[in-house]
């Protein structure tokens, strides 16, 4: 490699010189510390989708534990902690034999419950107590309008059930299925999901940005374990999924809803005939990646099979996009330390969102509240 002259070498922070001290930053740029990454216990989130598992174990990561999939003698699903109780090889690196998953390693059998069902070689048992030491925790699992579902906290009896899709094979519906991955924390991803004024500014001309501002009310409804913002006297946004979609105009009927822990609803109704529903069932991977699982059931004037060749892509760029946005917030959340926000009354479901998981996570769910009434204004 050729000597690289000292005038072109990149400047380096020494690796032992000292940080900065804290205190010696201004206040401006210093560290927050602050980070929207939650951790929910006892909630039900789609690990997969019911497809994506079959006769292999699937590895998959729900806030940043590890877990297994498979299904069992029954056909139902099973999940795993990722590891097994032997020597901690990944158990998803194994295979499933008459309905237990099998260890690469050393061919421990584990049946859906995590009990250790056979230690290949193993001829005396030491009983009770080694059973129950080489038991791997496991999860509740559901399967249900095409997801597995998976209870996030092992070894535990759900107290709820999963959320479940409406509208689904509902008569003169269509249903499309698209996931996306977001570089983002399930905060900030669901609220990118529910927010309307980047829309007439990020996706400018695709779904708003493309008419006249208007005023509008809208009513916000909390309750102890979800929020919806209802949008009054919206006229059709004058992008080209709202031209497609009603091409003589009209006022609108919107409504974008959050559900604990993991549900993203965006809703609009168009007159009687159309009716146009976005659910996205996210899942945090991490406390950097959202896996966003987007169900569209449309009802609308135009048949199905028509439209759905060109809103697919549109959707699929909007999604876009937003995962490019999320990323650059993930990435300058990281380098400063933490996240430093400033909101303004149109950020109507932000805080929102923020608090029911904040709630959610310490485990407190607060009381319903009254619904309140802001006017914004609204690019269409
Ligand atoms: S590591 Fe799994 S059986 Fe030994
Ligand atoms: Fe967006």
């Amino acid at each position: 490699m050729p000597d690289v002259p000292p005038s072109a070498a990149v400047p380096t922070t020494p690796p032992d010189s000292p940080a900065l001290p804290r205190a010696a930053l201004p206040e401006a740029v210093a560290p927050t510390g602050q980070s929207s990454v939650v951790y929910l216990p006892h909630q039900w989130f789609a690990a997969c989708e019911s497809k994506a598992l079959r006769r292999h174990p699937k590895p998959v990561t729900l806030q940043g534990v590890r877990l297994v999939l498979f299904r069992g003698a029954d056909g139902a699903p099973a999940a795993l902690l990722d590891r097994c109780p032997h020597r901690n090889v990944p158990l998803s690196r194994g295979s499933v034999v008459g309905g237990e998953l099998e260890c690469a390693y050393h061919g421990w059998r584990f049946e859906s419950g995590g009990a250790c069902t056979r230690v290949p070689g193993l001829c005396r048992d030491s009983g009770e107590r080694g059973a129950a030491s080489r038991r791997a925790p496991a999860f509740a699992t559901r399967e249900l309008d095409g997801f597995v579902w998976v209870y996030s906290t092992p070894d535990a009896t759900p107290t709820t059930e999963p959320y479940r899709l409406p509208k689904l094979d509902a008569p003169g519906y269509t249903t499309v299925r698209r996931s996306v991955d977001f570089p983002g924390t399930l905060v900030a991803t669901v609220e990118n999901a529910l927010d309307v004024p980047h829309t007439a500014f990020l996706h400018r001309g695709l779904f708003r940005g493309a008419g006249e501002p208007n005023r509008i009310d809208v009513r916000v409804t909390r309750t102890a374990t979800s929020v919806e913002a209802e949008y009054i006297g919206e006229p059709r946004p004058e992008g080209l999924v709202g031209r497609m979609l009603s091409p003589s105009g009209g006022l609108v009927q919107h409504w974008d809803r959050f559900i604990l822990p993991c549900v993203a609803q965006v809703e609009y109704r168009l007159g009687d005939e159309n009716h146009f529903l976005v659910t996205s069932i996210m899942t945090p991977v991490d406390g950097h990646l959202t896996r966003a699982f987007a169900v569209l059931s449309f009802n609308l004037r135009v048949p199905g099979w028509l439209i759905q060749p060109f809103l697919a892509p549109i959707a699929m760029r909007i999604f876009k996009q937003d995962a490019e946005i999320l990323g650059l917030q993930s990435e300058a959340g990281a380098f400063w330390g933490g996240e430093r926000y400033v909101s303004t009354e149109i950020d109507i479901l932000g805080a929102q969102i923020q608090r029911l998981l904040k709630r959610a996570a310490d485990g407190r769910l607060g009381p319903d509240d009254k619904p309140w009434v802001k006017e914004l204004v609204l690019e269409a």
